[in-house]
């Protein structure tokens, strides 16, 4: 794997928005010019990719005929067949548009509310029908910035209706397409609804159809909350609600950064390709960055490419640390596989623990051995090992 050459088998994909990001934010104006869909589908299969995804209004101009729109699924339908790309998600813009000032599923406005829906279902048809698995849902601008003036009671009341209802629609349609649903604390309101991927887990528990509605975690939204993210994937994992993953850079608590990967907190990223790797999830590896406003469009491939090099570096890296001896001797040092087994043992009662002993002045001598495992893994991201 010495040249880092990405290969459909990884599964990387990429958003339509995300090597389209023509550079405009806050205090600036575009630098780059907008990219034909169908030229995006042909770079990233060029480049190693095997999926693009899009939202609805990255593909379909919002103000676009029925007669346009059907005209543009099918030209890119075309370029999808001849190069042999998939659309293993897609998405809807609820944030973009003036109307979604106050949110989608939970602005204030019930004429909004509805809308929202009809909007997303309509783009779910075109995403059963271009065969994507995954339908995520960012609800970024379903959030407050006041106080008094958004019950949050009554909009978890309304996400909760939004999900049960595009449920039922695809059921109703037999589809074969599940929800996940995209965590980030803030930005662009002051505080966004589902914030971590902890309050996502546990809004899900109270859905009608619980078993449809997975996650969409991104790098760099757990860590703009301080968080762990591969402590998040890991419990995602746990709970059987990892259905799709945004992958990106991001460094430290401020501003969604939004870096190809790799280029934020190194070591998270090395240990979250080795939980990936090794934890059996066969889902797309979907990079969701935005390259910075300096680069021209052939930064945005650079930045592009380097997201699966850095990928594949990791994994050479973790596979390699996994399968080192004196690894798994620092990890039995370490007791990282007692930890598997159950403290209680079969058949034991609660009568037998009561009755156990331990000693304090001895155990309390213990010491773990972390610094030499973690040292070992240190050096291969070091590449020194
Ligand atoms: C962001 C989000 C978005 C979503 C996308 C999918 O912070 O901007 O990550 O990029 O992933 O809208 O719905
Ligand atoms: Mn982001
Ligand atoms: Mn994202």
């Amino acid at each position: 794997m010495s040249n880092y050459q990405p290969t459909p088998e990884d599964r990387f994909s990429f958003g339509l928005w995300t090597v389209g990001w023509r550079g405009h934010n806050t205090f600036g104006k575009a630098v780059r010019p907008q990219l034909d869909p169908v030229d995006v589908v042909w770079k990233l299969r060029e480049l190693g990719a095997y999926g693009i995804t899009f939202h609805d209004d990255d593909l379909l101009p919002p103000d676009s005929t029925p007669a346009e729109r059907d005209a543009i699924i099918k030209r890119f339908t075309r370029a999808l067949e001849e190069s042999g790309m998939t659309v293993p998600m897609v998405t809807t813009d609820l944030f973009s548009h003036p109307v979604f000032r106050d949110g989608g599923f939970t602005s204030n406005s019930r004429d909004v509310r509805r809308y929202a829906l009809r909007k997303v279902m309509r783009n779910i048809d075109r995403a059963a029908e271009l065969g994507a698995r995954t339908y995520v849902c960012w609800g970024g601008m379903d959030g407050a910035e006041y106080e008094p003036a958004k019950n949050i009671s009554a909009a978890l009341d309304r996400l909760r209706e939004a999900f049960n209802i595009l449920c039922e629609y695809v059921r109703s349609k037999g589809y074969n397409l599940r929800f996940a649903l995209e965590p980030k604390p803030n930005e662009p309101r002051g505080d966004i609804l589902l914030p971590t991927i902890g309050h996502a887990i546990a809004f899900i528990n109270e859905l009608d159809h619980p078993e449809m509605v997975g996650l969409n975690p991104e790098v760099g939204h757990e860590q703009m909350a301080g968080l762990n993210f591969t402590h998040g994937i890991a419990q995602a994992l746990w709970h059987g609600k990892l259905f799709h993953i945004d992958l990106n850079g991001q460094r430290g608590i401020k501003y969604d950064q939004d870096l190809r990967f790799g280029a934020g907190d190194v070591r998270d990223a090395f240990f979250l390709v080795n939980l990936l790797e090794s934890s059996g999830y066969d889902g797309p590896r979907h990079f969701d960055f935005k390259t910075p406003r300096t680069e021209d469009v052939d930064g945005v491939w650079e930045a592009a490419r380097n997201c699966m090099r850095n990928y594949l570096i990791f994994k050479e890296k973790a596979e390699a640390f996994r399968a080192d001896p004196e690894v798994r001797e620092a990890m039995e040092a370490a007791r990282v596989f007692e930890l598997e087994q159950s403290t209680l043992a079969e058949g034991e009662t609660l009568d037998d623990l009561l009755a156990e002993d331990i000693n304090l002045d001895e155990v309390a001598q213990r010491g773990y051995h972390f610094e030499r495992l973690d040292q070992l893994a240190l050096d291969y991201l070091l590449g020194v090992r």
